[in-house]
């Protein structure tokens, strides 16, 4: 028998625990060993009846993910097939309870639904949150779900992915009990009230839906899940549930769910499921390395940054400590947090007492007062060196030894910052992103002298508000930045080779990246990048190609949303309408730079902007300023919006294979000049075999 899973007795109820940590995923061994404890079950006249119940942690958290890649590549040995052995489990003919604490995701769920009965504790969830992963449920998720919870119920659960809590699974029928106090206990007391009474069936179930549900889905789907086949997928395979038998109904699943495991959309999720989880280990930072407590925060500035950022700690309960350099300042920044707050409550993420415990938490002051007793400081004061190292000669004199103390420079050096203090290994980058409060993304800018300590308690403070953090290296623009001026610059050439300013935007939304470069230009303000290349332009290599246009714009006061206009114009409701006065005016500009004019297509758009990102990131890796392929992933989907079914820049050049990446790269080296030198880790790599993730 496997050891995997196990069948003990409790006089006429047996008893089958999967023991497989951390998660008990449906890992080879697990669905061997239920068929075995189903077996034994049937042949063994003293039982009666079953509880199947996770040890550890949680009920069946799914499939194992990590078969998935095997089974796409042919590397797997098939063993017994999942949804028979529900099928098994359904017509045993004693009856079988399902005991769910943690969570029952995916797999996990539709083992629990074969079972004749479902108890939970309250705090367990349940979901089929396939769709994540780019994929739909494979083993009848689709087809007794609707059965259970109802058509509409069941269609949002496998569309949209996200769990329910046990006591709701309770309400909508899935669950059939909660258990309060001993789980194991109460799922044998059920167990034995079961015994001898016709075991119900959800297969036997109706699930008929009307057809207006599945329309309204698709529709809504096809604007929330952009490009996305999972969730078409799987209102397809919901649909099926609602029209066809049971059986049928699995083999339009069993189609859908092939198609999707197979798409390189699958691969993507799958590689920033694992990817988000890889990030949090540093080579060498070991998990025994000390994490210093972070009960208190000062936060400096409380610009468009430094109230974002407070927020983040207010939400966690820690309170922070708010300075302004002058009370206007402060108090227009207070003012922005408290409606940020009391518009999240408006639409139901918070209630009213939970602002005001928030407010509560942040501590407006003018003075440096309190700061020798926090444990960590934040710096969001504008950006200029000279100004930094001033806060942090301030810091240095004021905070307790060992407090943390961070810069949210988008571009300065933070080795540089921390020579303003006497203690630099307790100076280190937390690089948020704008809107501070909302963005995923935190890199976390590892200094020369950061201490590990220091590194890792940012990567664990990362988690508790509610970041990925991302561990990068010291270089200019840090590895988010550094990579998406290449990729602005193509798409500011391309515009002044011909393209219009709604036709680089829509190529790149089209192919799935959040919004378009120019737009995302006029949002975080084109003046910021202005400024930034006026500082550095001493640093520039003369005679290399650089954008005219958005530099003209600025001249112009154009800066984007804030000013109403930049790239774009927008109206009271920033709503962005294409200017044709901006169109005339680049004409005017190129012509007057001698750039030729031509056609451009979107596949062309698309290639100059996203491999821009990947021959950059191709040198940051190389330099060592991000660890691994899959950090810069990360960096992208959590921080820039590219399209996580795409997996990230990284990982998107790996599918189309990077000697296809390099040749183009080389023929954009050919037409337009030096800035398109390939990567010498792409090139290697490509005459290697090899990809970034490798
Ligand atoms: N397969 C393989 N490994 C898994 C896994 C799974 N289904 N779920 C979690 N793990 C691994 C994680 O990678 C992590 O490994 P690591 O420690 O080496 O990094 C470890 O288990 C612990 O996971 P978390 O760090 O995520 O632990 P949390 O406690 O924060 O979260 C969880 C637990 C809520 C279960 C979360 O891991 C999760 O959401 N897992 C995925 C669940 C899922 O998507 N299930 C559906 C799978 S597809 C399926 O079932 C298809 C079916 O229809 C046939
Ligand atoms: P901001 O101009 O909106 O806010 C800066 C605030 O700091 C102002 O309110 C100012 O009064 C205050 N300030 C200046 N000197 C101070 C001092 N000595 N003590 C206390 N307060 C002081 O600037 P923003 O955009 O918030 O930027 C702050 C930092 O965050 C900069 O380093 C910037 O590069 C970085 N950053 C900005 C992003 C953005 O999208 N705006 C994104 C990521 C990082």
């Amino acid at each position: 028998m496997s050891d995997l899973v196990k069948l003990t007795r409790e006089g006429a109820i047996g008893i089958i625990t999967i023991h497989n940590p951390p998660v008990n995923a449906l890992s080879p061994g697990v669905p061997e060993g239920i068929d075995e404890c189903i077996d034994e079950l049937t042949a063994d006249d003293s039982l009666k009846a079953a509880v199947m119940i996770g040890s550890g942690r949680t009920f069946v958290a799914g499939a194992d993910i990590k078969e998935f890649g095997k089974i796409t590549s042919g590397q797997t040995k098939r063993g017994v097939a999942f949804l028979p052995l529900l099928l098994k489990i359904e017509d045993c003919p004693k009856p079988v309870v399902m005991a769910i604490h943690g969570t029952a995701f995916g797999g996990g769920l539709e083992l629990a639904m074969a079972g004749h009965y479902r108890v939970a504790v309250a705090s367990a969830q349940v979901g089929q949150p396939e769709v994540k992963l780019g994929i739909i449920p494979g083993a009848a998720g689709t087809q007794r779900l609707p059965r259970l919870a109802g058509v509409a119920k069941g269609l949002e659960m496998c569309v949209d992915g996200n769990p329910v809590k046990a006591t709701q699974a309770h309400e909508l029928g899935i669950v059939d009990a909660i258990i309060d106090g001993d789980l194991l206990a109460g799922a044998v007391a059920f167990a034995r009230e079961a015994i001898g009474k016709p075991a119900p069936k959800t297969r036997q179930r109706n699930a008929a839906g009307n057809e207006s549900v599945f329309a309204a889905a698709r529709e809504s789907a096809r604007k929330k899940y952009r490009n996305m086949l999972a969730p078409q997928a799987a209102i397809d395979a919901v649909e099926a549930a609602s029209k066809l038998p049971f059986d049928q109904g699995c083999e339009v699943e069993a189609r859908l769910f092939q198609q999707c495991l197979f798409s390189d959309q699958s691969k993507g999720m799958i590689h920033v499921f694992f990817g988000e989880r890889e990030i949090a280990k540093v080579p060498d930072i070991g998990k025994d390395t000390p994490v210093l407590p972070v009960n208190s925060v000062a936060v400096i500035g409380a610009g468009t940054m430094g109230g974002g950022i407070a927020m983040n700690f207010a939400n966690a309960g820690i309170p922070v400590l708010l300075k302004e350099s002058d009370q206007a300042a402060l108090d227009r920044g207070l003012s922005v947090i408290r409606k940020n707050y009391d518009t999240s409550a408006k639409k139901g993420r918070f209630t009213p007492e939970q602002v005001e415990q928030r407010m509560a938490l942040i501590r407006p002051t003018l003075t440096y007062d309190g700061f020798e007793s926090v444990d960590m400081v934040v710096e969001a004061v504008f950006e200029g060196m000279a100004l930094k190292k001033q806060v942090f000669g301030e810091l240095d004199k004021i905070a307790k030894p060992g407090a943390i103390l961070a810069s949210n420079t988008s571009t300065l050096s933070i080795d540089e910052i921390a020579s303003a203090t006497s203690r630099p290994e307790s100076v280190i980058g937390t690089h948020f992103f704008s809107p501070a409060n909302v963005m995923k993304l935190l890199e976390i800018v590892r200094g020369r002298q950061s201490g590990k300590d220091v590194i890792h308690t940012c990567m664990q403070l990362s988690k508790k508000i509610g970041k990925v953090g991302v561990l990068v290296g010291n270089c200019r623009g840090f590895v988010g930045n550094r990579m998406f001026g290449p990729y602005r610059r193509e798409a500011q050439f391309l515009v002044e080779e011909g393209a219009s300013v709604e036709a680089v935007d829509k190529a790149l939304y089209d192919w799935g990246m959040a919004m378009g470069p120019l737009a995302t230009g006029d949002l975080a303000g084109l003046d910021v990048g202005w400024r930034i290349r006026k500082e550095y332009a001493h640093l520039e290599k003369p005679g290399i190609r650089q954008p005219i246009a958005e530099d003209r714009l600025c001249e112009m006061g154009r800066y984007g949303q804030k000013t109403g206009a930049g790239w774009y114009e927008y109206d009271e409701n920033r709503r962005a309408v294409p200017d044709p006065e901006v169109a005339a005016m680049v004409r005017q500009w190129a012509a007057d730079a001698g750039i030729p004019q031509r056609e451009i297509t979107a596949e062309e758009i698309v290639e100059r902007c996203v491999y821009a990102l990947v021959n950059e990131g191709a040198r940051i890796l190389e330099e060592g300023f991000a660890m691994r392929s899959v950090d810069i992933d990360m960096v992208y989907v959590f921080g820039y919006g590219f399209p996580a079914y795409r997996g990230g820049p990284m990982f998107y050049a790996d599918t189309v294979g990077l000697n296809e990446v390099y040749g183009r790269v080389r023929g954009l080296e050919a037409q337009h000049g030096e800035l398109w030198e390939p990567a010498p880790l792409l090139k290697r790599l490509a005459e290697e075999g090899k990809t970034f993730r490798a």
